[in-house]
């Protein structure tokens, strides 16, 4: 399902919301909790480093927007131990949390299967599938005693249709569409709605590794897509279950 880029941003529509964002720290992640503390929410910013965590974190209350929290944790490295304090500090903090938006992920290399290296290949699918299948386990009991949760995976037009040399990137953003449309079913009778978004192109460092050549001045930028996120944490989002979403360039 297509849905527009563009969504008019109203002051407090997410006030009281604690939404949880992964790799926020730059790049899309930074430009959705921008755009989620204009409205109002309360995001935690979960990143691999604290520093480049507190440089964003500058950037959102230099803007005069809505406090957020820091949240320092490696993806690739979390073991199930960090899940469980994690979900143990949102509780103690919050109670509840009314968003989780899977947004980290790496590149891998762009190659060919023949030759992907094979220790790349198993970080990839360490951050961008299995850090987000445990950190949903572990928070699916705070989601649960939101009033309207959301669950939201950022993937890709490589996890609908599989192009050569896009390797465990491809891979993982495939198994992610299945992984959410699994929780969907499961979580169907209740209050957490499960979605996947291509965003598309947009100028970030991602993009940049895997088109190096590419003269991307005309590319969107990460904040010109990020306001549909508030719209699908909101208003946007309340009958969507189990869709494939992508934004509209
Ligand atoms: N850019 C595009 O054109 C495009 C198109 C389609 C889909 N997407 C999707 O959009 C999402 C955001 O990508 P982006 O373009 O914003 O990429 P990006 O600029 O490269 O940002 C990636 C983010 O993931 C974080 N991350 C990577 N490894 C991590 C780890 N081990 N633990 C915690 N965080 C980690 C990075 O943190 P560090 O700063 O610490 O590395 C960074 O915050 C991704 O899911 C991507 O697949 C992007």
């Amino acid at each position: 399902m297509n849905i527009s880029s563009s969504y008019e941003i109203v002051a407090d529509e997410l006030k009281g919301k604690v939404i949880l964002v992964t790799g926020a720290n730059r790049g899309f992640g930074l430009a959705i909790t921008k755009d989620l503390a204009k409205a109002g929410a309360t995001v935690i910013m979960l990143g691999r480093d604290l520093g480049s965590l507190e440089n964003a974190y500058d950037a959102v209350v230099d803007a005069g927007l809505e406090e957020p929290i820091l949240y320092p944790l490696d993806l690739e490295g979390a073991t199930p131990e960090q899940y469980q304090e994690l979900q143990d500090n949102v509780e103690r903090q919050f109670g509840h949390l009314d968003g989780l938006i899977h947004n980290a992920a790496i590149l891998g290399t762009m190659m060919p299967i023949e030759q992907y290296d094979i220790k790349l290949w198993y970080s990839t699918i360490q951050i961008n599938l299995s850090a987000p299948f445990m950190l949903t386990q572990f928070l699916i009991p705070l989601l649960n005693k939101a009033d309207d949760a959301r669950v939201l995976f950022i993937s890709a037009e490589q996890g609908r249709e599989a192009k050569a040399y896009w390797g465990a990137y491809g891979a993982s953003k495939h198994a992610i569409e299945g992984f959410a449309k699994t929780l969907s079913e499961e979580l169907e009778k209740t209050n957490i709605k499960v979605n996947t978004l291509d965003p598309g192109k947009m100028q970030t460092e991602l993009r940049r590794a895997a088109y190096p050549a590419e003269n991307a001045s005309g590319n969107p930028q990460a904040s010109d897509k990020s306001s549909a996120i508030v719209g699908l944490m909101g208003v946007n989002g309340e009958s969507l279950q189990g869709q494939q979403l992508t934004l509209e360039d």
